[in-house]
């Protein structure tokens, strides 16, 4: 096996909306900014991680889906610079709906992303891969990728609904494809205190899953909602507010639980 690129993190939850985007954006820069080198890879058709990032999915010529299908580019060819030192990005396209049939034509098509990461060789101490809502191949090669999967957890009705077919899912690819693929967290995402629900489900997790719950809650904060339209994390757009000082948190529990560095 080549070095191992870092620490890979597949952010994923086949339910839309629950925070994957945001916790990808936010925990990178917050990673980032804590000294870690990151690499950000937007798995998602929807780019919403690149455009939130302040680049534009539709006139970049690097790309995921480069990286996925076609054999001729290479792979550190795809990284592009972010505002943010230390953190890169792949950027994500819209041509992946259109990758999720090309691969499934290819040979190991399971395994490109992964073979494409182990040629990156060790620049960063962390990779994070922004998922999209589904289960096809490309969040597969994500989860065959990873070593492990952090899964933001909405608190809203219906937050545990769905995440068993995830569950399952991981517990597939453990079983063959990537046997050693961990949960790196569940994260409670868009919690008010003040409301009853939001408590009840916090709960609910926690007595769920136990020690896998990341301390740290991540609130329903607006400068959370609007800083994706100044193509800025959170941390750059507002450092103070209570969204940026969460993420930084969560950077810390993450941060705590990486390989020392050599
Ligand atoms: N903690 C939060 N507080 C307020 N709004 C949030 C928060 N997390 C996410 N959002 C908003 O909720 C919507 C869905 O979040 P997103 O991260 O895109 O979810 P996903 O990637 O899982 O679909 C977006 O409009 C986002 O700005
Ligand atoms: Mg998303």
């Amino acid at each position: 096996m080549a070095p191992s690129s870092g620490k890979i993190i597949a952010i994923a939850n086949q339910k839309g909306g629950v925070g994957k985007t945001t916790t990808a954006i936010n925990l990178a820069a917050a990673l980032a900014i804590n000294g870690q080198q990151v690499l950000l890879i937007d798995a998602d058709p929807q780019a919403n991680a690149t455009s939130g990032l302040g680049i534009d999915p539709g006139t970049s010529a690097q790309s995921i889906y480069q990286l996925l299908v076609d054999d001729t580019a290479a792979p550190a060819d795809q990284v592009v610079p972010t505002q943010i030192e230390r953190l890169a990005l792949i950027p994500g396209h819209i041509d992946l709906v259109g990758a999720e049939l090309e691969l499934a034509g290819l040979e190991q098509r399971e395994q490109r992303l992964k073979h494409a990461l182990a040629s990156l060789g060790t620049a960063y101490d962390v990779v994070l891969i922004d998922c999209s809502p589904s289960l096809g191949l490309i969040t597969l090669n994500a989860l065959v990728a990873a070593d492990s999967v952090l899964v933001p957890v909405q608190c809203e009705y219906f937050a545990l609904e769905g995440l068993g077919k995830l569950l399952n899912t991981i517990r597939i690819v453990q079983q063959g494809l990537n046997k050693a693929l961990q949960v790196e967290g569940f994260l409670l995402t868009m919690y008010d205190s003040r409301l009853r629900l939001s408590n009840q489900v916090a709960d609910e997790v926690r007595s769920h899953f136990e020690s896998l719950v990341f301390q740290t809650m991540i609130p329903r904060n607006i400068k959370l909602s609007e800083s994706p339209s100044y193509g800025l994390p959170v941390l750059l757009h507002d450092p103070e507010s209570k969204g940026s000082l969460a993420y930084m948190a969560l950077a810390q529990e993450v941060a705590a639980k990486l390989p020392a560095k050599a």
